[in-house]
C-alpha cells in the first residue's frame, strides 16, 4: 500500500464529479454551504439537508439562482429514518448518488463532568452517530454503482488529539475517524470502485462555535474558551470557501487523509504517534496553547 504522498498528481476534480450526483449534510450554513456551492460550481446536481430549515432554504436558494440543480431536504441526521428517507429522496430525484459528504457537526465546551447528559449524547449523536446513519443509509447502493463513488465523512483535527473542555467534540470525532478507517477496510474488501475519506479541518471560519453548547458551574470558565476559539477562527481560520475547494480537491484525488491545513496536522499526528510509541501522557491542550500564542496561526477546530 502507498502513502499518499507518493501519489502527487492531481485529478479535475470537474472530471471526476461533472454530471454527477453530491448529497450534504450540515449544508446549511459553514463548510456544508460552501461544499455545496463547490460542488455545483464543478458540475454536480446537489442534495442538500440540514437540521434548520430556514438556513437550507437560504442556500438553495443561492445554488437556484447559479443555475444548479438542487434538492433541499430537511434531515435530522441523528435520525436513522430520516436520513433514510434522505438516500430515497436523492436516488428517487437523481437516480444515483456518486459523492455523500457526512459534514453535519456540532460543539460544545465544558469540563466532562460537567457536562450533561443530553449534552453529551446530543454531541456524539449528531457528530457519530449522524456519520453511521449517512454510511448506513447511502453505502449499499453507492457500493453498487457502476460508477466510481466517493464518501467523505468529515472529522476533525480533534480526532487525532485531546484538550481540556472539550471531550464531548473529541470523543465523537475520535469515533468519525475509527467509523472511517473501518469504513475504508470494509469497503475496500466490497466495493472496488468506493474512495472512503476522513476529512481533517483545522480551523475554518464558520458558526460553529457561535451555536456550541455549554454546560458549566462556571460560565467563565466556558466563555473564556468560547472567545478564545471564536476569535481563533476569526483571526487565523481559513474560509469556508477555500477549505471546501482542498476538500473536494482531495476526494477526487481518491485521498484518505484530507486535512485542510496539512502543516498542523502532520504536528498533531506526530505529537500523538510520539505519545504512542513513548507510552507518555497526554500533554496536548489546544485551547490554551491558542492563548499562550496570542492567537498565532495553528490549532484546532
Ligand atoms: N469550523 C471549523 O474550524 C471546523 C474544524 C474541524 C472540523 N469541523 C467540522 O466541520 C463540520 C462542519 O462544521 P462547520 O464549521 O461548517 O459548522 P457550522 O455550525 O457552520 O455548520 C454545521 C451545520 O450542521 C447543521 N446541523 C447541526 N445539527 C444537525 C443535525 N442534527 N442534522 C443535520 N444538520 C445539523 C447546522 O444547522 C449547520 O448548518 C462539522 O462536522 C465540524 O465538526 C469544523
Amino acid at each position: 500500500m502507498t502513502s499518499q504522498s507518493c501519489e502527487a498528481a492531481m485529478t479535475d476534480p470537474r472530471q471526476a464529479f461533472g454530471g454527477r450526483t453530491a448529497v450534504i449534510t450540515g449544508a446549511g450554513g459553514g463548510i456544508g454551504r460552501a461544499l455545496s456551492l463547490h460542488a455545483a460550481d464543478l458540475g454536480m446536481r446537489v442534495v442538500i439537508a440540514d437540521l434548520d430549515a430556514a438556513r437550507l432554504e437560504e442556500v438553495r436558494r443561492e445554488l437556484s439562482d447559479v443555475g444548479a440543480t438542487v434538492l433541499a431536504v430537511p434531515t435530522d441526521v441523528r435520525d436513522a429514518d430520516a436520513v433514510d428517507a434522505l438516500a430515497g429522496a436523492a436516488h428517487a430525484a437523481f437516480g444515483s448518488v456518486e459523492l455523500l459528504v457526512n459534514n453535519a457537526g456540532i460543539e460544545s465546551v465544558g469540563r466532562i463532568w460537567e457536562t450533561s447528559p443530553e449534552t453529551w449524547q446530543r454531541m456524539q449523536r449528531v457528530n457519530a452517530d449522524g456519520v453511521f446513519n449517512g454510511i448506513r443509509s447511502f453505502v449499499p447502493r453507492m457500493g453498487a454503482s457502476p460508477h466510481p463513488t466517493y464518501v467523505a465523512n468529515v472529522a476533525s483535527v480533534a480526532a487525532v488529539t485531546s484538550g481540556t473542555m472539550n471531550a464531548a467534540y473529541y470523543a465523537s470525532k475520535h469515533a468519525v475517524l475509527a467509523m472511517t478507517e473501518c469504513l475504508y477496510l470494509e469497503a475496500g474488501e466490497q466495493f472496488p470502485r468506493m474512495t472512503v475519506s476522513a476529512v481533517c479541518p483545522a480551523a475554518v471560519r464558520t458558526r460553529i462555535f457561535e451555536d456550541a453548547l455549554t454546560d458549566t458551574a462556571d460560565p467563565s470558565s466556558t466563555d473564556e474558551v468560547l472567545d478564545t476559539m471564536r476569535g481563533h477562527l476569526r483571526e487565523d481560520g481559513i474560509t469556508a470557501e477555500v477549505a471546501a475547494e482542498r476538500i473536494l480537491q482531495g476526494v477526487a484525488d481518491r485521498q484518505f487523509w484530507i486535512p485542510t491545513h496539512p502543516e498542523r496536522f502532520a504536528e498533531l499526528t506526530s505529537r500523538r504517534a510520539t505519545m504512542l510509541n513513548q507510552l507518555t501522557p497526554p500533554t496536548a491542550n489546544v485551547a490554551k496553547e491558542i492563548q499562550q500564542r496570542g492567537n498565532s496561526p495553528a490549532p484546532t477546530g
